[in-house]
């Protein structure tokens, strides 16, 4: 045979070879994360079942709602703009007075109360309010949140307080925030106040809401501060949020009344799934994609390894024997998962792929209640209790959308109970309109109604949905 009719047997084999290879591949993959869809034709949504001593509940931020936040990274964010001289939010709002929460958290709190029937609040203490030079304590503002505290307590609904709800004061923010380990210190020191002025008020703690959102956005795409686009510098912050999640649980377990306290991380998680289940280029980049934004952070808190991997430009592997079952409850927030495709727009504003019978949120995002039950049922791994610390559906359309997304999204929890997942509890996010981040006040998550000019709330007729389920819940264990 001629050199050349081998060397075009030999290629064609190695094509061969590769194709077989990537079918298999691509088969296996397949199998192993599977895009659930139901039909929704056939499903009787009203068939729920919670356990008995299920926490209902609402969640916020601080810095979403409170309003008059003017010493945090966001504040900054805010009043500043991009290199086009384009402000960095939506419309160029900024959260100003938002909910006016801060002066009016007694009347929402009798609200959760006499309204929704919750059994809990989750919400988030400002660090900047609390520590607005290093080390310097303001007193107003510690007893603000005592007076938070009691309120909840006086209703019977029980605090959940978060630590870092991706805002810290802007003295942090100058110093590197995350992305420097020894910056970590202030923030220890920070938690270890509030869990010594607050410890006895609240059971349940989170400690960072999100990690995966929070250096994402900030260090990847640019649309949170500090508007960094490096994959290199996101790993190193997702690498010491987790270091930070850690040190903090560690540092509480150590303080009186820490045993007894249950403290977790806040997760959210967004599956990717491959617009084409076919294409081992879109299984590529869900892989990777997973990677970085879930496994990274899963992996750390149930094998107590943090891995990190964006080909070509950073790799991290580094051992946390001591992370390995490093949180006492899991919190998840939920909303949606992500169809890849390599030809979609990579950049925010982003335009989701959607399959049929998905409806696209405001967010944008697609509904995708099957993913909720997916999601619960994968954190089965980290053998912990699981907690849902948001999930809600951003709908101005006047109720367009909300109620059905309630009651499929609770079915989708109901079953993924009934099939094994230990849900101990529920957060609607979130309690009232807010400012929305980078889309700031254009989004309608809020189960109340804002008027911006009169701080009036109202109940949203979709908001029902979730009252109804939650009396009815009470009902069946009376
Ligand atoms: C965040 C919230 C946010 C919500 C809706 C979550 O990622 O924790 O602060 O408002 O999603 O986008």
């Amino acid at each position: 045979m001629e050199i050349s009719a081998f060397l075009i047997a030999a290629a064609v084999f190695f094509v061969l070879l590769g194709a077989i290879w990537s079918v298999v591949a691509v088969v296996k993959l397949r199998k192993k994360h599977p895009e659930t869809l139901w039909d929704w034709s056939k499903i009787d949504i009203s068939d729920l079942s919670f356990p008995k001593n299920f926490i209902w509940g609402t969640a916020t931020a601080a810095h979403q709602v409170e309003g008059h936040n003017t010493n945090n990274n966001w504040s900054r964010w805010e009043e500043s703009f991009d290199k086009k001289g384009r402000p960095r939010i939506q419309n160029g709002d900024k959260s100003g007075r938002a909910a006016d929460h801060y002066n009016l958290y007694r009347d929402d709190i009798a609200r959760m109360k006499d309204e929704l029937g919750v059994d809990s609040y989750r919400f988030s203490l400002e660090w900047s309010r609390i520590e607005p030079e290093p080390g310097k304590y303001d007193q107003n503002e510690i007893k603000h949140y005592h007076g938070m505290f009691d309120a909840l307590l006086e209703a019977g609904i029980k605090p959940m307080p978060t630590l870092h709800h991706f805002t810290h004061p802007i003295w942090f923010d100058d110093l590197g925030s995350f992305e420097h380990e020894k910056n970590l210190e202030h923030f220890f020191r920070f938690s270890e106040l509030c869990f010594k002025e607050y410890g006895g008020k609240a059971k349940y703690w989170c400690t960072h809401n999100e990690p995966g959102p929070f250096a994402t956005m900030g260090w990847a795409l640019g649309v949170f501060p500090p508007g960094v686009k490096n994959y290199k510098r996101l790993g190193q912050v997702l690498h010491n949020l987790m270091r930070s999640h850690l040190g903090v649980y560690q540092r509480i377990k150590a303080l009186p009344g820490g045993n007894e306290a249950q403290v977790g991380l806040v997760k959210n998680m967004f599956q990717f799934d491959p617009y084409r289940r076919w294409s081992p280029l879109h299984w590529l980049i869900c892989r990777i994609s997973d990677g970085i934004y879930n496994e990274s952070i899963l992996g750390f808190l149930r094998d107590g390894v943090f891995r990190y991997h964006f080909p070509g430009i950073s790799k991290i592997y580094q051992e946390h024997p001591e992370a390995k079952g490093a949180t006492d409850f899991i919190g998840l927030n939920y909303y949606s998962n992500l169809l890849i495709s390599p030809l979609a727009k990579q950049e925010p504003p982003f335009k989701p792929l959607i399959r049929k019978g998905q409806v696209l949120t405001d967010m944008p995002y697609a509904t995708y209640p099957e993913g909720f039950y997916r999601a619960l049922t994968k954190l089965k791994e980290l053998e912990r209790p699981i907690i849902v610390t948001e999930n809600g559906v951003p709908d101005a359309k006047d109720d367009f959308i909300r109620e059905d997304y309630i009651r499929r999204y609770l079915y989708a929890m109901s079953e993924a109970i009934k099939d094994g997942a230990d849900v101990r509890g529920f957060y609607y996010w979130t309690l009232m309109d807010n400012f929305e981040w980078a889309f700031g006040n254009s989004m309608k998550f809020g189960l109340y109604e804002v008027n911006p000019e009169t701080m009036e709330r109202r109940l949203r007729n979709g908001s029902k949905a979730f009252v109804e389920i939650i009396a009815q819940h009470k009902k069946d264990h009376e």
